[in-house]
């Protein structure tokens, strides 16, 4: 048999944006993808990269609106067989309308500076984003990586990741977290005092929440308790450790070099500091 060469890996239905990897459950990705949505004051949408909390912060934004949250926080750019874009499906949405997104910045531009949508981003470690996203693609949706950690790592230096490079999307919302419409808030914030961040979200959403009621969400939306409610449609290794700095465990001393300087060039341009 021969080996694997994992540059040859794609994931189902891989196609290229702009330079950025997409897959069959992207279906229609362009930069004037969200042109024709009229933007409500009541919109909002959360923003991360994939594997940096994307359910956990749709979860608690859901809470803070007293709404469902879950599979009921439609993807504005992802469909599935059966499961159309959200962005096909904003009419059909009740008030306030909330959506997830893994996009950059570019393709919110003019939702964000002209029509004032609101958006929550999530940023995440990349190092710790790149580890999860190692066990996503072990999964059948992202068609069974067969390699090792190490193995993956040349994806990402090759720049050939599902949507894109992690750190050039942290870069670019980086860059708008002092726009009053975007909340930028850290999975490790999420961490380190949930009851905080849910406090700064209800806030930015012009929502009062009691002491107990904070709380109540935070409980609601632990690791633990999240894990009880997994939908059956999601992989049973989804809620894998949720933990801050697993990359220690899976990292070469060479990744972990690479990585450095990448945050370094990356990041340091736009005066991202955190995960230095
Ligand atoms: P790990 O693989 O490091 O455990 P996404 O929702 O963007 O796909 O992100 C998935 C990551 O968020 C996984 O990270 C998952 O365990 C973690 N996660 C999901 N819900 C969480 C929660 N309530 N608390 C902490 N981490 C959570």
């Amino acid at each position: 048999m021969a080996a694997f060469d994992p540059l040859s890996y794609k994931v189902p239905g891989e196609y290229q944006y702009e330079g950025i990897t997409f897959s069959i459950a992207f279906p229609d990705i362009s930069y004037d993808m969200l042109d024709g949505w009229q933007v409500k004051e009541s919109d909002v949408v959360v923003t991360t990269f994939p594997k940096s909390g994307t359910w956990w912060i749709s979860e608690i934004v859901a809470q803070v609106l007293d709404q469902r949250g879950g599979p009921s926080v439609p993807y504005i750019e992802m469909g599935f067989p059966g499961v159309p874009t959200g962005i096909k499906t904003l009419d059909t949405m009740k008030d306030p309308r909330l959506l997830k997104s893994h996009l950059s910045y570019k393709f919110f531009e003019r939702k964000v500076e002209i029509d004032n949508l609101k958006v929550v981003v999530v940023l995440r470690d990349p190092r710790d984003v790149l580890v999860s996203y190692y066990h996503m693609y072990q999964s059948e949706q992202l068609g069974g990586f067969p390699g090792s950690f190490s193995d993956f790592f040349q994806l990402v230096k090759a720049k050939k990741l599902l949507c894109g490079c992690p750190l050039d999307w942290a870069a670019s919302w980086w860059q708008k977290k002092d726009l009053p419409n975007v909340l930028l808030v850290t999975y490790e914030d999420m961490k380190a005092d949930c009851g905080q961040v849910v406090r700064s979200i209800a806030s930015f959403l012009g929502r009062s929440l009691s002491d107990k009621r904070v709380d109540a969400i935070v409980e609601h939306c632990s690791f633990g308790e999240m894990k009880k409610r997994k939908p059956i449609f999601v992989p049973d290794g989804f809620y894998r450790k949720g933990l801050v700095g697993d990359w220690n465990n899976h990292f070469s001393v060479e990744e972990a070099k690479y990585a450095k300087e990448l945050i370094r060039q990356k990041f340091g341009p736009v005066g991202l500091r955190l995960y230095e």
